[in-house]
């Protein structure tokens, strides 16, 4: 123990005895003369000591308690498990919902929500005054998901602001746990739909205003539904103040292969690649499978098929993998086998970490469509860019701050990019911005044999709560 703890003393450098001024204090204390750097770090810091705390006292992740609430959450679901379905605003959703404001009233935090539920839990610092220190992710769930994508960023969080006030740890700024209303687009196709409109996204205002589920419940109705006062007036109060946060950080599951496949604990991420999704409907005049001869035919499906085989052509021309596009919906109308489709509905997810390329696989894309319906006498309906969203850049600060925390606690890791989107692409508007990415099975996301093991997620819970710690004291 005495031997740890000098090993420990040699490996802090000068920020981190801010970081841990309960736990330098307590090392020293350990021998017999009083610290004597103590009244300064506590001028500096603004932070009293508690000289009972101890680094080992520093408790660990609750592992066993953390894996409990994810899986009970998992069962907040529209299909069964191991599959997840949370869909924004339905009863699944606002249950899911509930048990998260449960549990960070549990730990102590000051919930709020604003008009479209992204909900807010906060620790007031000793100096509530400056801008906080935000983490953050999503619980809801694509169709036939797993129980691991946004939910660690958001168990997570709360599960690092727990292990901080087992410590005794006060933060100066203070610190925030955010749980962000719609990440995925499923239900009205917009996706960040939370952390979009708190980056101030004035677009966004004007298309929920029209926006529509398949259902053709409006946006409003939907979360109305779900509890929330909205209206079309209170949607930009929304939007956050410029320098609310100080900082912003995300835990995610990687989503791809490579920290698993490298053995590495740890990605801490550098930038966000570039999305952009599009909807496309083409009209025919449809008509009896038996009875319309072939070359009478102005097929809807078939236009939506050869534009979907465009658009993995345009994606493999740029000749680099990092570009990526996805037909993920095709829907045709009326489907039914014996008819000949008369419209036909397709969504298109294209990314890239070159933006410009992207942009010009979107063209293609465009020029496709309208060679399409030329060529097979169907219209071209709607050519809709729904989203085109620039990449973001984690910062460089936040970036050191993760690595000095990661080679503290003999962490591998690697700084990489990340190919998913997430709140934190929005965020990086309006806050420095930084991810912390975890190992997930063979890189499985979006699907029901999404799996990160609670070791690998309590290294992350560990990395973010000394990087929020660290933070809400600069
Ligand atoms: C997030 O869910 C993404 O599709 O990247
Ligand atoms: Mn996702
Ligand atoms: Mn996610």
């Amino acid at each position: 123990m005495e031997r740890q703890a000098k090993q420990l003393v040699m490996a802090l450098k000068p920020w981190e005895t801010l970081l841990f001024p309960f736990l330098f204090f307590s090392v020293i204390a350990a021998g017999s003369h009083e610290d004597p750097t103590k009244r300064t770090m506590e001028e500096f810091s603004g932070y009293v000591f508690h000289p009972s705390h101890s680094i080992f006292s520093l408790p660990p992740v609750d592992k066993e308690s953390l894996q409990n609430q994810i899986d009970e959450l998992s069962t907040f679901s529209d299909t069964p498990a191991p599959s997840v379905t949370r869909i924004l605003y339905t009863e699944n959703d606002v249950l899911a919902r509930r048990y998260i404001k449960g549990l960070m009233g549990q730990a102590g935090l000051s919930v709020h929500e604003d008009a479209v539920g992204n909900i807010f839990g906060r620790w007031n610092g000793s100096d509530p005054e400056l801008g906080a220190v935000a983490t953050g992710s999503h619980i809801d769930a694509i169709p036939y998901s797993g129980k691991y994508d946004g939910v660690v960023g958001v168990l997570g969080a709360l599960e690092a602001i727990n292990v901080l006030k087992r410590a005794g740890f006060q933060p100066k700024r203070s610190l925030e746990v955010i749980l962000f209303t719609s990440e995925e687009p499923t239900r009205f196709g917009i996706s960040c739909l939370g952390s979009r409109l708190l980056a101030g996204s004035e677009a966004l205002v004007h298309v929920l205003k029209e926006s529509v589920d398949d259902q053709n419940t409006s946006f409003f109705d939907a979360a109305r539904s779900a509890g929330y006062a909205i209206s079309q007036e209170n949607l930009s109060n929304v939007m956050l103040k410029k320098g609310s946060y100080f900082a912003f950080l995300e835990l995610h599951i990687e989503q791809g292969p490579l920290l698993e496949e490298e053995g590495v604990s740890i990605g801490i991420v550098t930038a966000i690649a570039a999305p952009a999704s599009i909807k496309v409907e083409f009209e025919g005049n449809g008509g009896h499978a038996g009875a319309v001869l072939m070359p009478e035919r102005n097929d809807a499906g078939l236009a939506a098929a050869e534009l979907a085989l465009a658009v993995e052509k345009h994606v493999l021309e740029t000749g680099s993998v990092d570009t990526v596009g996805t037909v993920g919906i095709i829907v045709l109308h009326p489907g039914a086998i014996n008819s000949i489709p008369s419209k036909s509905h397709v969504e298109i997810d294209t990314r890239d970490i070159d933006e410009k390329r992207r942009d010009a696989v979107i063209e293609k894309i465009h020029q496709s469509s309208i060679e399409v319906s030329r060529r097979r006498g169907v219209k071209l309906s709607e050519f809709r860019i729904v989203n085109q969203d620039p990449p973001a850049k984690s910062e460089h600060s936040i970036i050191n701050a993760m690595e000095d925390v990661v080679q503290q606690l003999n962490l591998s890791h690697k700084l990489m990019i990340s190919r998913a989107y997430h709140d934190s692409l929005f965020m990086a508007r309006v806050s420095p911005m930084g991810m912390i990415f975890i190992p997930c099975y063979k890189g499985y996301s979006h699907k029901p044999e999404e799996y990160a093991s609670i070791v690998d997620i309590a290294n992350g819970v560990n990395v973010l709560a000394l990087t929020l710690a660290k933070l809400s004291l600069d």
